[in-house]
């Protein structure tokens, strides 16, 4: 059995992760999501928010387990015996940081990352544009799971 550790900030997670989740589920018999912190990013969803939104969005495919962990990552992949840990990769951009921390990760620990590239369909998106057409009121409707676009509505209604 193979398992892998998909981790990221997810802050919401979007339809380019699901796209990636879906690819994984269908790759390795185990995936694990897990919701993190990233020490770069100013957070905006709280992590239980964010593991809730990631747990409906994922509830179709049985093989997918969500989690949330503040901690590194190489320490929560031995936690759950995760033979590699899983990245999206949205175009070169992503590439430089990505290896990075695939390379810091492999050096601390051993495990490898394995990279799984956007279609294009979805290579465009990223949490922050999401957020920010949610506040000023933009369509975000076929870039994020509906419970995740209720979610948004909610979380801007004031603005
Ligand atoms: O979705 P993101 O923001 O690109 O995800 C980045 C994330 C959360 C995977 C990264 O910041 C991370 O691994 N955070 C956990 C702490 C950790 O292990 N840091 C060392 C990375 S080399």
């Amino acid at each position: 059995m193979t398992r892998v550790l998909y981790p990221g900030s997810f802050d919401p997670v979007h339809n380019g992760h699901i796209e990636i989740i879906t690819t994984a589920a269908t790759l390795f018999d185990s995936v694990v999501v897990a919701a993190m912190v990233n020490t770069t990013k100013d957070g905006v969803f709280q992590l239980d928010d964010r593991e809730e939104m990631l747990t409906s969005s994922v509830a179709n495919l049985p093989n997918v387990e969500v989690k949330l962990f503040s901690g590194l990552v190489v320490d929560l992949a031995k936690e759950l015996s995760a033979d590699f840990i899983v990245k999206g990769l949205r175009a070169v951009s992503d590439f430089e940081n990505e290896l990075q921390m695939a390379q810091m990760n492999n050096a601390a620990s051993g495990i490898h990352t394995l990279f799984i590239p956007s279609a294009s369909k979805s290579s465009f998106l990223a949490s922050k544009f999401i957020r920010d057409f949610a506040k000023w009121g933009g369509d975000i409707s076929g870039m994020v799971p509906d419970a995740v676009a209720a979610r948004l509505k909610e979380q801007y209604a004031g603005d």
